[in-house]
C-alpha cells in the first residue's frame, strides 16, 4: 500500500509537484503523508497525520523555489500505527527515504544496526532501511554502490525513493511494488502509478522487479541490482485516456464511476464482438490451451472474487471443473495444478500483493496463467503468460463498482471465446453476446430510476447496525458483492449468504425489522420466495431486487428495486446497480467520506 512521490528538475515548483502527485495517489493510502524537499542546502522536511490537506497546511507559508528534488509519500500504515513519527519519508543519517511494501527482515536489519550504533524512533520497516542505507554510505565511497548493497541486503516487496542530504540526486528501486518515472527534457516526475503523473509527463519510464535507477543532472540511469549491470530503459507513451481522472459533477469518484458503467461496458467489449463471436486478440497465442483446458481456476481478491463467482455457472456449462479461489488462500493452496489447468488472476489494480503472489505458485506449478486487469503494463498484466485488459478506464474510488462490471463483461467475453472453441456456440451463447451489447443502453435508461429508489431506501435502513443480503445460485455473487460494499462504505454490519442457509443458522438472527436485501433470479425464483417467506414471517424489513414478472416477491416486500431483467447471464450488471448505489447512499445518509472509507486503500500491495 502507500503511494510514493519524487521530482527532480528545473522548471517546476517542487512542492507543487509532489503535492499534486500525492492528491492522486491518495486512493492509495491516506493515514498520513509527509514530503521532503532539497533545493540547494536547505532541507525541507514535514509530515501530518490524516488527508493531505493537513500536511498542505502545514506547509503554508514555507517559500520554495523552483527546481531541486524532493520525495513525498501518502501512508497507509502496515508497520506501526499512523502517527507523525511513523509517518514517511523517514531520515536516518544523511539518508532521506520513502518506501512502499513490506521489508521482511527488518527486525535483523535492525538489530545489525543497533550494535553499530543506530538508534530507531519510530515502529517501521522503512526507518530501518534509511539506516541502512546511511550505514553502506559510510563503508562504501560510492553512494551507487552503497545503495545497491542496501537493496541486496532486503527481503520482501518495496519501491523506494531516496536522497542523500549531500548530493543532488535521487535513487530509486524496485521489487514487487510498481515505480514509474515520467520524462520530460530534464525534468524527472516518480510515482507508484502512471495516472499520478498524467499532469507532468506522458512519456514514462516503467522500472521492472530488481531494477535500481538513479536520476540527476546526468539524466536517467537504469541498472539491476540483481547483476548490477546497466540496462536500457524503454520509454513508453501512456494512454492518453487515462487521464480522465477527474471527478466532474459529482461528488465523490463513487457516484461517478456507477454512472460511468454504461461507457466503462461498452469500452470492455468495444470491437471484441465480430459476427456474434467473441475477438480476444489478446488471447490469441493461447487458443490451443483455452480449447484443451481441463480445469478452469479463477484466482482474485475482495471485489474482484465476487465477479468471478458471478460467471461461475457459465463457465461450468463447457463441463470442467470451475474452482474459485481468493488469492490470500490460493497462494498457500496444497492442490495439485494438473495438465491442462487454465488460471485467471483477476485485478483491477493488477498489483494486489496476494493475487500476484499466487500467480508466482501457479507459474511455478507450470499452469498456463491468463490476467484479466484494468491496469495497463500492471504487475499481474506484465507477469502473466496472456490475458485481457478491462478498458474500464481508472477506477479511483476505494469502493470498486465500474471495475466489478467490467471484470463481469469481460470474462463473459471469454466464456465465448473457450466455449466457442471447446463446443462451438450455441443459439443461447449469441443472445448472450448480443444482450451484452445492449446492456449499455438498457443500464443508462435504468440508473436514474434505481438511484433514486437507492436513496429512498437508504433513509428507511440508515439506523440499520446489521443485515443479511441473500440470493442463490447464479445470483449468489451479488449477495457477496452487497455485503462487501455496504461494510466498506457504510460500516454497517452486512453478511452476504446463500438464501438456501438460511435455516442451517442465520434465521436465529431475523427479528422485527431485521433488514434483509434479497436478490430474486429467474431461474429460482420460487426457492428465493420460500426463503422470502420465512424471512418476512419472522418480521424482518424485506428490500428486494426483482424483476417486472416477480408479482408475489413485491406484495411481500417492503421495498424493491423493480428492474426490466434481461434473459442472459449478463443481467447480473444490471442487478448490481441497487447494491452499488444502496451502498453509496447508505454512507451518504451517515455523513461518512465515500471515496475514503476508513482503514481501507484502493490497492493491497501488501500480503
Ligand atoms: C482492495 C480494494 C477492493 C478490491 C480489492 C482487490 O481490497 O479495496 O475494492 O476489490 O483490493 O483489488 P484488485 O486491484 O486486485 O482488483
Amino acid at each position: 500500500m502507500c503511494g510514493i512521490a519524487g521530482y527532480f528538475g528545473e522548471k517546476e515548483n517542487t512542492d507543487k509537484v509532489l503535492i499534486s502527485i500525492l492528491e492522486k495517489l491518495e486512493y492509495r493510502g491516506y493515514d498520513s503523508a509527509g514530503i521532503a524537499i532539497k533545493q540547494g542546502k536547505k532541507i525541507v522536511f514535514e509530515k501530518a497525520t490524516g488527508e493531505l490537506k493537513n500536511l498542505k497546511e502545514k506547509l503554508k507559508g514555507v517559500e520554495f523555489e523552483k527546481g531541486g528534488l524532493g520525495i513525498a509519500h501518502t501512508r497507509w500504515a502496515t508497520h506501526g500505527k499512523p502517527s507523525v513519527t511513523n509517518a514517511h519519508p523517514h531520515r536516518q543519517g544523511r539518508v532521506y527515504l520513502v518506501h512502499n511494501g513490506i521489508i521482511e527482515n527488518y527486525k535483523e536489519i535492525e538489530s545489525f544496526l543497533k550494535k553499530r550504533g543506530y538508534k530507531f524512533s519510530t515502529d517501521t520497516d522503512t526507518e530501518k532501511v534509511a539506516a541502512l542505507f546511511d550505514y553502506n554510505l559510510k563503508q562504501e565511497k560510492d553512494s551507487q554502490k552503497a545503495f545497491e548493497k542496501t537493496l541486496k541486503a532486503l527481503r520482501g516487496a518495496f519501491a523506494i525513493v531516496a536522497f542523500v542530504e549531500d548530493e543532488n540526486q535521487l535513487f530509486l528501486a524496485r521489487l514487487s511494488s510498481p515505480l514509474v518515472v515520467g520524462v520530460s527534457e530534464k525534468d524527472f516526475y516518480i510515482a507508484s502509478d502512471a495516472l499520478a503523473l498524467s499532469n507532468f509527463s506522458k512519456r514514462v519510464i516503467y522500472l521492472d522487479d530488481f531494477d535500481y535507477a538513479l536520476v540527476g543532472g546526468f539524466g536517467f540511469r537504469h541498472f539491476s541490482f540483481k547483476d548490477g549491470k546497466q540496462k536500457t530503459s524503454k520509454i513508453e507513451d501512456f494512454d492518453e485516456s487515462l487521464t480522465s481522472a477527474e471527478k466532474g459533477n459529482f461528488d465523490s469518484f463513487m457516484l461517478k464511476e456507477i454512472y460511468e458503467q454504461p461507457d466503462s461496458i461498452y469500452s470492455s467489449i468495444a470491437g471484441r464482438i465480430k459476427n456474434g463471436r467473441a475477438v480476444l486478440g489478446g488471447l490469441k497465442d493461447v487458443e490451443k490451451e483455452l480449447e484443451s483446458a481441463k480445469e478452469i481456476h479463477f484466482v482474485a481478491a475482495g471485489t474482484s472474487f465476487n465477479a468471478t463467482l458471478a460467471v461461475k455457472d457459465l463457465f461450468e456449462s463447457l463441463g470442467v471443473p470451475v474452482f474459485n479461489l481468493l488469492a490470500s488462500e490460493a497462494k498457500y493452496s496444497k492442490a495439485r495444478v494438473r495438465e491442462g489447468t487454465v488460471a485467471f488472476f483477476i485485478s483491477q489494480s493488477g498489483e494486489t500483493a496476494d493475487t500476484k503472489e499466487a500467480l508466482k505458485k501457479y507459474k511455478e506449478a507450470g499452469a498456463l496463467c491468463l490476467g484479466i486487469t484494468n491496469t495497463v503494463a500492471s504487475s499481474i498484466a506484465r507477469e502473466t503468460h496472456a490475458g485481457v485488459y478491462n478498458h474500464a478506464g481508472p477506477e479511483i474510488s476505494v469502493a470498486s463498482t465500474k471495475a466489478f462490471s467490467s471484470q463481469i463483461a469481460v470474462l463473459i467475453l471469454i466464456y465465448a471465446k473457450i466455449k466457442e472453441l471447446k463446443l462451438g456456440l450455441e443459439r443461447k451463447d449469441k443472445t448472450l453476446l448480443k444482450e451484452l451489447q445492449i446492456l449499455p443502453d438498457i443500464l443508462k435508461k435504468e440508473i436514474k430510476k434505481i438511484d433514486k429508489k437507492a436513496k429512498e431506501i437508504a433513509k428507511a435502513l440508515k439506523k440499520a447496525n446489521s443485515m443479511y443480503t441473500l440470493a442463490r445460485a447464479g445470483e449468489l455473487a451479488l449477495a457477496f458483492e452487497s455485503a462487501l460494499k455496504i461494510k466498506e462504505i457504510s460500516y454497517i454490519h452486512a453478511e452476504g449468504y446463500p438464501s438456501g442457509e438460511l435455516k442451517h443458522g442465520p434465521i436465529a438472527l431475523i427479528e422485527k425489522d431485521f433488514p434483509v436485501l434479497m436478490f430474486f433470479g429467474n431461474e429460482l425464483y420460487e426457492k428465493t420466495f420460500s426463503n422470502a417467506q420465512e424471512v418476512k414471517a419472522r418480521g424482518a424489513y424485506l428490500i428486494s431486487v426483482l424483476d417486472k414478472t416477480h408479482k408475489d416477491a413485491k406484495k411481500i416486500s417492503d421495498r424493491y428495486f423493480e428492474l426490466n431483467y434481461i434473459k442472459s447471464k449478463a443481467n447480473i450488471i444490471l442487478q448490481s446497480l441497487p447494491l452499488q448505489l444502496l451502498a453509496y447512499h447508505l454512507a451518504k445518509e451517515k455523513g461518512l467520506n465515500v471515496d475514503k472509507p476508513r482503514n481501507l486503500a484502493k490497492s493491497v500491495t501488501v500480503e
